[in-house]
């Protein structure tokens, strides 16, 4: 659900008041059909298991591919139009699978096959909902989609996916996410808000449906099974994303964390978000139009065809913090790959790196003096303009069988107090080879390292990223 929240209200359960015209985006469960493995004898990284379920079959497990998801993603027939744009982003409709779930199909429909096609979601009227006067009926709708996708029987289904239709997915590490997990065995995946007051209204245990998240195909059957008798017993609840977290809860399972589903409760300027993704691969981003666009200069979309285009270069790479300490002229980069750069013209110690700059505003003001708490780390920003790290964003992306190339185009002004060299760099160039992580790299993640590479141009510089050493520790040295 989007959480528009309102912690200033008495009545406990529910009154939160909401806000905006943003509409459907409550959402969703799923669940399953379920396969089993299909035995094929592919060899790469195969695992050999004991099928609990169907006898005691030797069965092998083949990698989990984005084939085997199936997404209900929840909309509204007026609002679809807008929408698909933020769908077509990532849909791969050769490949991916799904629905967009509205309520009424539109009379003229378009048959465009760049996105998921409607399908109508099953009537939910006789369920009841007295969230009160703000809230939006369409919860219970939503929270049927995974009893409607689950009946459309597709085959060969490891988890099914659920999101809004403002949820950008990235598909290739959505799937890397998910290959940590036995799709046999009941779970339920995704994150909870960054925002405090969201997560204290709703629950830390949910996983907030506007950054998406995904359910086995085990757990999204018996989901799919029970779900409307768990819409009788919580027609006071708000959203759709409590209500399956609600029936979830009931069945005894419980949220597996990934920090790479990003609801994105907040407003305005999210770079301080992007510039300090964890160690993990970026799977979701939500409230695009909510937020500024997230490079400067550009609209909303454009802003994000142009980070899908280091996306479609390196996909797991996207938003990868890296560190680079510059003995020679005590400068510390700090390298968000096909996003961003800041960098710091002194030794800025690593664990204040990792500590995101407070660029963005709360999801809603409602005086409380928690509302600009996050469940993360956060660093104050330099009142002084140029105190404050000089900023390059994502300006052009090239790749061969080498490698990727990213530019990024310096956006900070220069300062009086800046050295010559500084003043005069107006570009960073980063090279690294694709990433593509293997089991133990996604359950044990470790942040890679960079080195500053000699250069001759005056106003550019270049940095090589690589996996660390051994015991490699980063830090700076100071030269004397
Ligand atoms: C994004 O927001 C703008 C301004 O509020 C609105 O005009 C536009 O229709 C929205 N786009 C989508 C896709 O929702
Ligand atoms: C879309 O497909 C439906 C069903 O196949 C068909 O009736 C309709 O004419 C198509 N619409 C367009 C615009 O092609
Ligand atoms: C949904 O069901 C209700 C009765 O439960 C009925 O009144 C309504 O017309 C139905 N809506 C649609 C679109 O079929
Ligand atoms: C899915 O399978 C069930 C059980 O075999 C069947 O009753 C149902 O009609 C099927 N649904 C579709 C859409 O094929
Ligand atoms: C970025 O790429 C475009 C087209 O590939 C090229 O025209 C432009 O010069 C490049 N910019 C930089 C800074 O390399
Ligand atoms: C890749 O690197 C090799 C060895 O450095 C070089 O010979 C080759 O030209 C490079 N390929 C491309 C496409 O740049």
């Amino acid at each position: 659900m989007k959480s528009h929240y309102n912690l200033s209200q008495s009545k406990p359960q529910i009154k939160f008041a909401l806000i905006t015209s943003s509409i459907f985006a409550l959402f969703i469960c799923i669940f399953v059909v379920c396969f089993f493995p299909t035995i094929s004898m592919t060899l790469m990284s195969t695992r050999k298991l004991i099928d609990v379920e169907s006898s005691s079959i030797q069965d092998v497990y083949t990698p989990t591919s984005v084939e085997h998801l199936v997404f209900g993603l929840g909309s509204g027939g007026n609002v679809w139009s807008k929408r698909k744009d933020y769908v077509r982003l990532y849909w791969k409709p050769n490949r991916m699978r799904g629905c967009v779930f509205v309520g009424v199909l539109p009379k003229l429909q378009d048959n465009d096959s760049s996105v998921p096609p409607l399908c109508l979601s099953s009537n939910a009227s006789r369920f009841p909902y007295t969230w009160g006067p703000t809230g939006h009926l369409s919860a219970n709708r939503m929270t049927r989609i995974v009893k409607d996708i689950v009946a459309m029987n597709y085959s060969n289904v490891r988890w099914y996916v659920f999101g809004d239709d403002d949820t950008i997915f990235f598909p290739e590490n959505l799937v890397k996410v998910l290959s940590k997990y036995d799709y046999r065995h009941w779970y339920y995946i995704g994150a909870p808000s960054e925002s405090f007051l969201a997560n204290q209204y709703f629950s830390y245990g949910m996983a907030f449906g506007g950054g998406g998240f995904a359910i086995s195909s085990s757990l999204a059957r018996v989901l799919a099974k029970n779900i409307d008798s768990c819409l009788e017993r919580y027609p006071y609840l708000y959203g759709s994303d409590v209500r399956t977290y609600s029936c979830i809860s009931e069945l005894g399972a419980g949220l597996t964390h990934e920090p790479g589903f990003h609801q994105v409760d907040m407003l305005g300027n999210t770079f301080g978000l992007l510039a300090t993704h964890p160690v993990t691969p970026l799977v979701s981003l939500h409230h695009v139009n909510h937020t500024d666009p997230i490079f400067p200069r550009m609209t909303n979309m454009n802003a994000l065809q142009h980070l899908f285009k280091a996306a479609n270069a390196d996909s797991q790479r996207v938003l990868q913090q890296t560190i680079c300490y510059y003995n020679k002229l005590v400068w510390t980069f700090a390298v968000s790959w096909g996003y961003a750069i800041q960098l710091f013209p002194y030794n800025m110690p690593l664990p204040e790196i990792l500590k995101a700059p407070h660029t963005f505003k709360p999801w809603k003001k409602t005086g409380n003096v928690m509302d600009s708490a996050y469940n993360f780390n956060t660093r104050k920003i330099e009142r002084n303009i140029c105190d404050r790290p000089v900023v390059f964003y994502l300006d052009n992306v090239s790749s061969d069988q080498n490698g990727t190339m990213t530019s990024y185009k310096r956006s900070s002004r220069n300062c009086p107090q800046h050295v010559p060299t500084l003043k005069k760099l107006k570009s960073i160039k980063v090279f690294s080879r694709k990433l593509d992580l293997d089991i133990i790299q996604l359950r044990s993640p470790r942040r890679q390292c960079c080195d500053i590479l000699p250069s001759n141009a005056k106003d550019q510089m270049e940095i090589g990223i690589r996996e660390c050493g051994d015991e490699e520790l980063n830090f700076m040295k100071w030269e004397n």
